[in-house]
């Protein structure tokens, strides 16, 4: 099946979410490493909780939600003015290395380009500018104009919609791995970006194809499309 269009998830796949750790480290020393992990852990949780029991809350403020229990957690006093400097840090989060330079290929290739995400459309406007990487996509879509966050099929279901072909002609490419498999599950042909070598996910679903740096999207389109 050719790959008629590429679809990025941001967060982990675009930009590093441990990225705030160093500004976590600056506030709580010792503890950045360690905040950002349970941060990121917490936020997640809470999108899914939100969608199952339909209590939908942007994801600026799930994101907010989850810093101000991961500090409670980790016993952090957290003031407004370091939660403020985390939230915007979160806002223009540190861009992977190699993401310029895999998405000129793709583009070169004709290939049409969107990112399908949890953020807000204020969040990913910000991360995309802030990151220099405007100009590679055709669309950035949100969750959030459908008040669910992923797995739910419905947002899944803005990629097709947005691009005008089938889900199966489309790549979606996401390093973390239940995005993947919630990908594969909906119809997509699926990259995983498995940065951080971690196991596969058990839920007996596998990604078309596994890698570890934007840099595999190219070849693995190339492959495909011949
Ligand atoms: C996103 C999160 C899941 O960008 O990484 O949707």
């Amino acid at each position: 099946m050719p790959i008629k269009a590429v679809i990025f998830d941001a967060y982990g796949t675009l930009f590093d979410v441990f990225s705030v750790g160093a500004l976590g480290e600056d506030l709580f020393p010792t503890k950045g490493a360690a905040l950002a992990v349970l941060w990121r852990d917490k936020q997640i949780e809470y999108t899914r909780l939100r969608t199952m029991s339909d209590q939908y809350r942007d994801f600026w403020n799930v994101t907010q939600d989850a810093l101000a229990f991961a500090c409670d957690s980790l016993g952090l006093p957290l003031t407004d003015a370091a939660r403020d400097r985390l939230m915007q840090q979160y806002a223009q989060l540190t861009a992977f290395d190699e993401n310029a330079a895999a998405l000129t290929k793709l583009q070169d290739a004709g290939l049409p380009l969107g990112i399908l995400s949890n953020g807000t459309p204020d969040m990913l406007r910000s991360a995309v500018e802030s990151a220099g990487l405007a100009r590679f996509f055709d669309h950035v879509l949100s969750a959030d104009s459908v008040r669910k966050f992923k797995t739910a099929p419905q947002t899944y279901q803005l990629g097709p919609d947005a691009f005008g072909v089938p889900v199966s002609d489309i790549l979606f490419v996401s390093s973390n791995c239940w995005d993947a498999c919630g990908a594969t599950w909906f119809g997509y042909q699926t990259l995983w970006l498995n940065r951080y070598d971690q196991p596969l996910e058990r839920l007996g679903v596998r990604p078309n194809r596994i890698g570890s740096a934007l840099t595999d999207v190219a070849a693995y389109v190339a492959e495909i499309n011949g």
